[in-house]
């Protein structure tokens, strides 16, 4: 059950090679949810530094917490980097929807080899792409994954976020690691939910269908903030779209509340997005009109 049933690791493995060009060696494991991954991994590995990016989803610091490391949150480009055991990416990102370049995984995997360090990417929006294509850093390592792991999660790509289905894939001796230390400390993903997942991975319609409804609720919130004034910075990949209006993002987000609309501030992700607010894209289609309308309609007068 920690390893995963014979069917979802080759549907993993399969769609590691077709969708992410993975090469050389490398090894999968099913996990209850990427958030769980993120926030025990460190404790799992036992690391005693974490690295993730500075404007980012709030459990990678969790994680270093819980388990006890120095934590530091960094720049996309690894110049600056403390020594880490543990280092995070994740692109396309939360909440920015920024996504990560050729150059820029290739430095990072260059500095994570230089510096000995575990090089985990969340990728777990990786299927969202809009006006950036998303790559996995797992096309970029050359076949050799020493040290490198990527994270999916089904929750976005499959909108199953309550059914709790994720994995690894990556160096193999360090997956080894964690299914054995997992074999112990519990997580495994439950029968049905595997049996689930093997099937959501062997169908692109429904994610092909998900794409296209994000990026049109994105097309259709966009014009409305830019005309309210805000300004969309990246924005080009996943669930969100990340804007300012150069006020206090606790401005944007009552300005919004006073509309009925709830937008999320951008100090949730980093002292760096407090004059930024996160939107996100998964109310329904007819609450994402109902929302640029009021946008519209308030900016008007
Ligand atoms: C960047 C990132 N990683 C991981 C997760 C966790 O997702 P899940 O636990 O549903 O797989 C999220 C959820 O919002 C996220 O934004």
């Amino acid at each position: 059950m920690t390893a995963g049933t014979p069917e979802l690791r080759a549907a993993i493995t399969n769609w590691a090679k077709t969708k992410l060009k993975a090469t050389g060696e490398f090894d999968v494991l099913p996990l209850i949810g990427s958030k769980e991954l993120v926030a025990w991994l460190p404790s799992l590995l036992q690391s005693k530094s974490v690295n993730f990016p500075e404007i980012a989803y709030p459990t990678y610091r969790v994680g270093a917490i819980l388990a006890g490391a120095r934590e530091a949150a960094v720049a996309i480009s690894p110049e600056q980097w403390p020594h880490a055991d543990l280092t995070w990416v994740n692109s396309p990102a939360n909440p920015t929807g920024r996504v990560h370049s050729d150059e820029e995984y290739l430095k990072a995997i260059e500095w994570a080899r230089a510096n000995n360090s575990i090089l985990v990417s969340d990728e777990c929006y990786l299927e969202f792409g809009d006006t950036a294509v998303p790559t996995s850093i797992l096309q970029y390592t050359n076949g050799n994954n020493h040290n490198i792991l990527a994270v999916h999660s089904l929750s976005k790509r499959s909108s199953m976020a309550g059914y709790r289905g994720a994995f690894l894939i990556g160096d193999k001796d360090l997956i080894a690691r964690i299914r054995e230390v997992r074999k112990h400390a519990g997580m495994m993903v439950p029968l049905p939910i595997q049996k689930a997942m093997t099937i959501a991975l062997s169908d692109e319609t429904h994610v092909v269908e998900q794409r296209a409804r994000y990026n049109a609720r994105r097309a259709t919130l966009v014009p409305a903030l830019k005309a309210a004034g805000f300004e969309i910075e990246y924005s080009n990949a996943g669930l969100y779209i990340w804007c300012t209006r150069n006020e206090s993002d606790w401005d944007s987000v009552s300005w919004l509340a006073n509309l009925g609309i709830l937008a999320t501030p951008g100090n949730f992700y980093g002292e760096l997005g407090k004059s930024h607010i996160r939107i996100a894209m998964t109310a329904t289609d007819l609450q994402i009109a109902e929302a640029a309308a009021r946008i519209a309609a308030a900016t008007k007068v």
